[in-house]
């Protein structure tokens, strides 16, 4: 049984800028009654394109900062006087965290707990990590991740994801800090930067250029169409039993080599493309979600089919080279000094 349930009145969105958060802000705004107040960093993948539909909205407001700053979280969230706060905020990119850890744990962890003890302060009545299946670790060829599943994480991406989790659940359990935990299985679909994999091989197919696929290529994900993501954190929100956790999954499991062939297979281009590289470092060999909890509590299920929601995807990026091409080249970064003066440090 879900809890009654709870209507945000204004909610902080940290990491709109970014793929998943952008998204959210868009559902957020065509699909409910809620003002929305970003908060983002803009770091390399935040981007304030991907706003620029809903950027004149009444309902919609934009704070330049770092969740690395507790002292601009208080202020921030005594300012816009923030009853609830979904939390996306994140260093994202598995590959940038094997070269690059730290980062991961002062904006993943440390970060976290900043928006958790100014939330706290602030008397904030609902408090949504949205975390990532990458917590449980790895899967042999059969079984799923449940809710109970041990976290057993192996990249410092997804270890700093489980510090934040357990954070989140200290929280709940220490202070009764009403709190709520996703943890989702891959997404794809309009606004996601261009490093992950669906975004890379589509605008690399696009060009003529080699897909890059690690290993063997037999790695399993199981994909979710981000804007079925959306609804999720939503439906977790407004109607999850705080202190809980909730999986949300695609129940699309596909390899890397299957998802490849179809992206090559949408552009029109032909599979010499795909070419075998070396294998990431401590590479999960598969993913699967049982998110038979949320479907039973809340009714969520997924509404896109894989199949369904690449062709949209690869329509999307068709549709948006100039998204792409301000990316790739880095121009999109000069956006926020157009929208908002000088871009300096958000801290
Ligand atoms: P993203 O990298 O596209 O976006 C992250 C956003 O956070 C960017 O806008 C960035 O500017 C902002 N940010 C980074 N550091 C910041 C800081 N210190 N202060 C303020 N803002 C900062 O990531 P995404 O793919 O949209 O993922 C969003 C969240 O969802 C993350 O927490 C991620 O762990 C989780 N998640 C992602 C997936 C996926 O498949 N992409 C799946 C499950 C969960
Ligand atoms: P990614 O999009 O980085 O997501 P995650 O590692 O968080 O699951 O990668 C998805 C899968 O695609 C993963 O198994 C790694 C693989 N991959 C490639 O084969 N080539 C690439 O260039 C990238 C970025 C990923």
């Amino acid at each position: 049984m879900s809890a009654d349930s709870y209507q945000p009145k204004r909610l902080l969105v940290t990491g709109g800028a970014g793929f998943i958060g952008s998204n959210f802000v868009h559902y957020l705004i065509e699909s409910t009654d809620v003002e929305v107040v970003v908060l983002d960093a803009l770091t390399y993948a935040g981007n304030l394109a991907n706003l620029a539909p809903v950027a004149e909205h009444p309902r919609y407001a934009f704070v330049h900062a770092d969740i690395r700053d507790k002292a601009k979280m208080i202020e921030v969230m005594r300012t816009h006087r923030i009853d609830a706060v979904a939390h996306l905020a994140a260093e994202s990119h598995v590959d940038r965290s094997i070269t690059g850890p730290a980062v991961f744990v002062e904006t993943n962890v440390l970060g976290t707990l900043n928006l958790l003890q100014a939330a706290r302060e602030t008397g904030v009545q609902r408090f949504l990590q949205v975390g990532t299946d990458e917590v449980y670790g790895s899967l042999g060829p059969t079984g799923r991740f449940s809710e109970t599943t041990p976290l057993d994480p192996h990249s410092p991406y997804s270890a700093s994801k489980a510090a934040a989790d357990h954070l989140v659940s200290a929280f709940w359990h220490t202070y009764e800090f009403p709190t709520l935990i996703t943890r989702c299985s891959n997404n794809y679909g309009p606004y996601q930067f261009p490093e992950k994999m669906i975004p890379l091989m589509i605008n690399n197919a696009r060009q003529d250029k080699p897909l890059p696929v690690y290993g063997d290529g037999l790695n399993v994900r199981d994909w979710l169409y981000v804007h079925d993501h959306c609804s999720a954190l939503w439906g977790v929100l407004t109607r999850g039993r705080p202190g809980s956790v909730y999986n949300i999954g695609g129940d699309s499991e596909r390899t890397n080599v299957e998802v490849v062939r179809e992206i090559l297979r949408l552009v029109g281009k032909p599979e010499r493309l795909i070419t075998f590289v070396a294998d990431r470092p401590g590479h999960d060999r598969r993913y699967a979600i049982d998110a038979s909890k949320i479907a039973s509590e809340l009714g969520w299920r997924p509404t896109v089919t894989f199949e369904e929601g690449l062709a949209r995807t690869v329509a999307w990026y068709r549709d948006h080279a100039d998204w792409l091409e301000q990316i790739v080249s880095g121009e999109y970064q000069k956006y926020y000094e157009q929208m908002y003066g000088q871009r300096g440090a958000a801290r």
